[in-house]
């Protein structure tokens, strides 16, 4: 599903993030940045070592990525010539800011791209995965986190990857409802 908000595309498929040929694609990392499972660890196999020696010296730098924040490494042999590695926050019932943190996460990608210039980027639903954060909710957070940003900022385009069947049809549900209010 393909639909405009103001100058910029918004792409939503179901894929494989790390095969992607945007500029910039994200990960949903954990603080120490050292690798994981789910998308962390699939961007780490096919993107080769020199991600991960970034991180190492991202770490080294300024110590663990608090949750909500972003950082850009190379893509290393990906397509995408940058991965912006972001943390999400862990769902533990919902009251300990985890809308707002979730939020954040998103943003700080989204200023990342701007401030490196990028114009493309793909983005997996992060936190829905290891960290149990529910997937309509974060979806919906998602997109008004994306929409409200491009209200004074454009990109050539941004996608959204969903790795099932399920969880594509809940983005398309979830976008389709902006389509028609707006
Ligand atoms: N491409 C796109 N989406 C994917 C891929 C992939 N290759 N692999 C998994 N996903 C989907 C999952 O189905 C889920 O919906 O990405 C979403 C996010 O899941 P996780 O990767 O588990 O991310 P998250 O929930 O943010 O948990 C982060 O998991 O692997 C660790 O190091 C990571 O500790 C961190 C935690």
């Amino acid at each position: 599903m393909q639909l405009p908000v103001g100058q910029t595309k918004i792409l939503i498929l179901q894929g494989d993030i790390t095969e992607q040929d945007t500029e910039a694609i994200v990960n949903a990392a954990n603080s120490s940045l050292m690798g994981g499972g789910g998308v962390d660890g699939a961007i780490h196999r096919a993107g080769g070592p020199q991600i991960l020696e970034e991180c190492k010296q991202i770490v080294a730098r300024q110590g663990r990525l608090p949750t909500g924040e972003a950082v850009l490494t190379t893509g290393g042999s990906l397509k995408a010539r940058y991965v912006i590695h972001t943390v999400g926050p862990i769902w533990r019932g919902g009251k300990n800011g985890e809308d707002e943190l979730l939020a954040k996460a998103y943003r700080s990608c989204l200023a990342l791209a701007v401030k490196y210039g990028i114009k493309s980027l793909s983005f997996p639903s992060i936190s829905t995965g290891a960290y149990r954060f529910p997937k309509e909710r974060a979806a919906k957070i998602a997109r008004t986190t994306v929409v409200d940003f491009l209200i004074d900022h454009s990109f050539e385009e941004l996608r959204f990857v969903l790795f099932s069947r399920n969880d594509l049809e809940l983005y398309e549900r979830v976008w389709v409802k902006l389509a028609n209010c707006s």
